[in-house]
This record gives structure tokens, C-alpha cells and sequence, in this order.
């Protein structure tokens, strides 16, 4: 179980997190919902250690782990698909994917795997990692996640700037691995699809969770109120 408790996060004086508390359990998939600017990415970012929190505001299967830094989070299991991708211009697909591979655990996921999964990546794994379209250097950034064979994945802005067809295609690879087990925080623009594929949500507005319950139960107009802040 990854949780927080009471979770405050800065950046210098601004204070972006107010007493933060969510959870996802091993396998289950959670989306927070929320306008710019609401503190999703600095959420993801803390719970990746790569914004600082006291160590009690996360816990990881019962222990302290906030503060830690991104190469400690890694390898208690917790990987991020950061917003942008970040993906290495100056190596290829193939790199990315070996580099994050040496850098994580071993498991199910393997570079040969998710290059067999992915035929039209696999054509380009010796392209610069940037010469790809949005869509497929989306599925190289979930790749790159998934041969760290994380047990929670903490994936931002799974669609912005996608096209759907490209969108279908990243949550078909992330529906692989939840599957076998993978727990997933998202973050989803689109109200409907982070709802459709969560099951539970989180709304944020201005640094603090606002509203939060079971996917298949929320109420549509509730959500998206929450999102504006009506
Ligand atoms: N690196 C940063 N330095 C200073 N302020 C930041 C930084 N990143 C985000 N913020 C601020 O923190 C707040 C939350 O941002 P963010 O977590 O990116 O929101 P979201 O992902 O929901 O759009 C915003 O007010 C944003 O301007
Ligand atoms: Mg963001």
C-alpha cells in the first residue's frame, strides 16, 4: 500500500500541498482529477521523491518514506512517467529503454518484451527518441517505466496532447501491465477516461484533495464542479 498522510509539499516560500491524504493499493489504479495548477504533477513528484516531503507524509507498505530521493523510491517499486517525458533526445528508443532496464529490477517487463508488444516502436528503436511522433514517444516514456518493473507506477498527463487513436494505444500497454498487477496513480485531463479507467479518484483544487470516491460511483457533474471549483 503506498499512502500519504497529511502530505505538505513547497517550492521555496509557495506552498503547493496542503494536508494531502490518498492511497492506492497494490493493483489498483487511482486518478487524480484537477485544473492546472491544482498540485497534481507536485503530488506525483513527491510521491517519485523528487519534491521533498517530511518522511512520515509517505508511507510504503507500513513504512516511513517521504524525503527519499528518486533513485531510493525506484527501488522500493515506485516509477514516474513524468509530465513532458523527458526522454533522452540524445539516445535512441532502444537507449532510453536499456539505460532505464540497468536502473531498475529485474522482472516480468523486458526491453525484448515491450518491443515485441509494440511493432511500430520496435521498427524506430534506433531512432533518436525525440525524431518520434507525440503518441509513440508516449509509449516509449511508458516503456521506459515499465522495464523498471515498478509495483506502483505514477504516470502524468497519460493523454495530453495525443491523438485518440494514440491515447487507445498507451492505455491498451498501461491495461497490460495493471493486469498483472501493476498499481497506477494517473493523472487525465479527460474526466471521463480517468474515471473509466480508475477505481478510485481523487479531485484537487489548489493544493488539497476536494472530493475523492470510488470511480464507478461518481457523479459526473459533481466531479467536474470539483474540477472547477464551483
Ligand atoms: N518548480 C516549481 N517551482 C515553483 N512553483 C511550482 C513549480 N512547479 C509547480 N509549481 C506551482 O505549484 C502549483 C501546483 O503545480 P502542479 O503540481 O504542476 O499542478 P498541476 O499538475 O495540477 O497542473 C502551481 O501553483 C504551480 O505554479
Ligand atoms: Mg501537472
Amino acid at each position: 500500500m503506498l499512502r500519504t498522510k497529511n502530505l505538505n509539499a513547497c517550492y521555496g516560500q509557495f506552498q503547493a500541498l496542503f494536508g494531502v491524504d490518498i492511497e492506492v493499493a497494490p493493483g489498483q489504479t487511482v486518478a487524480l482529477i484537477g485544473a492546472n495548477g491544482a498540485g497534481k504533477s507536485t503530488l506525483m513528484r513527491a510521491l517519485a521523491g523528487a519534491v521533498g516531503t517530511t518522511r512520515a507524509a509517505i508511507e510504503l507498505d507500513g513504512e516511513a518514506a517521504g524525503g527519499a530521493t528518486e533513485r531510493r523510491q525506484l527501488a522500493r517499486g515506485v516509477a514516474l512517467v513524468p509530465e513532458g517525458r523527458r526522454l533522452f533526445p540524445s539516445l535512441t528508443v532502444l537507449e532510453n529503454l536499456q539505460l532505464a532496464a540497468r536502473n531498475g529490477s529485474q522482472g516480468e517487463w523486458t526491453v525484448r518484451r515491450v518491443l515485441r508488444e509494440l511493432p511500430a516502436i520496435e521498427a524506430l528503436q534506433d531512432r533518436p527518441a525525440t525524431a518520434l511522433s507525440g503518441g509513440q514517444q508516449q509509449l516509449v516514456a511508458l516503456s521506459r517505466a515499465l522495464v523498471m518493473n515498478p509495483a506502483y507506477l505514477l504516470f502524468d498527463e497519460v493523454s495530453l496532447g495525443l491523438s485518440p487513436a494514440a491515447v487507445d494505444e498507451v492505455y491498451r500497454l498501461l491495461a497490460g501491465a495493471r493486469a498483472e498487477g501493476l498499481a497506477v496513480v494517473l493523472v487525465e485531463q479527460n474526466v471521463r477516461r480517468a474515471l473509466r479507467e480508475s477505481a478510485r479518484f481523487y479531485c484537487m483544487q489548489k493544493g488539497r484533495i476536494v472530493l475523492a470516491g470510488r470511480s464507478s460511483e461518481a457523479d459526473y457533474e459533481q466531479v467536474t464542479q470539483a474540477y472547477f471549483g464551483a
